[in-house]
């Protein structure tokens, strides 16, 4: 399966960013025949611009949110299918950032996933367990209750794209051991198949949490790791794709 890399720039990139992008679609073609996807996720005010700036590059772009409603009176919010009329092929949904932030939850999380796919969009559904929850021993049992109520309730191949993301492990340079990482994407994983059947497991799962060229190795080695989500490490085309020649 392809893996899956998605640079998630947050609340990050002003117009002079737009020559990062570039140089990242550089590589996107070479990258793909590789059997790597790149996507870039940029800020909504920086999306219709940098997707046009890599067109035809191969390089994909994604927004970081959107509203569950095609449009109407929501001030401040984008909907998905503005996202996709702006160049959009990816929408994150559910970042622990927006359900912390926003008080988002699962139900919402799954209105927003629907609306992704009722745009054309692919949906990254993000989900991931705080550290007092991990230190409970409740990280499983809280990751899959998320899946269970975020994700769509029909799919079809090459529908969404989930992303376990621990909080604990967001912007802190601390990652999640391989073996902690393959339990839950291999918990995440044995979910999908029991809710979809064996189509379930064509779902890409992402890691996401202080991924860099020093880990990503590793990390993507690990069982039914299908990509990574990557924060920090992305704002930089030479941190991004320091990470693209160390997967592959
Ligand atoms: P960092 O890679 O900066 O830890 O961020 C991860 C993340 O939240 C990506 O969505």
């Amino acid at each position: 399966m392809t893996i899956v890399l998605v640079g998630n720039w947050k609340m990050n990139g002003l117009e002079a960013s737009l020559d990062e992008a570039r140089q990242i679609a550089a590589e996107a073609g070479d990258a793909s025949r590789r059997g790597v996807s790149l996507t870039i996720c940029p800020p909504a005010t920086l999306l219709a611009r940098l997707s046009e700036a890599v067109a035809g590059t191969g390089l994909s772009t994604g927004g970081q949110d959107c509203h569950a409603r095609v449009s109407g009176p929501h001030t401040g919010d984008v909907s998905a299918e503005m996202l996709k009329d702006a160049g959009a092929a990816y929408v994150i949904v559910g970042h622990s950032e927006r359900r912390a932030d926003h008080g988002e939850t699962s139900a919402i999380v799954k209105a927003k996933a629907e609306a992704g796919l009722r745009a054309g969009l692919t949906p990254i559904i993000c989900v991931g367990e705080t550290r007092a929850e991990r230190e409970a021993g409740k990280a499983e049992a809280v990751v899959l209750a998320q899946v269970e109520g975020s994700i769509p309730d029909g799919f079809a191949s090459g529908q969404f794209i989930l992303a376990y993301e621990p909080v604990w492990a967001i912007g802190t340079g601390l990652v999640a051991s391989p073996q902690d990482v393959a339990i839950m994407h291999g918990a995440i994983h044995n979910f999908l198949v029991g809710r979809f059947g064996p189509i379930g497991a064509t779902i890409p799962i992402l890691y996401g949490g202080s991924v860099n060229a020093q880990n990503a190795a590793e990390l993507l080695k690990t069982a039914h790791v299908g990509g990574a989500l990557v924060g920090g490490a992305s704002l930089t085309a030479d941190g991004f794709l320091k990470i693209l020649k160390v997967i592959a």
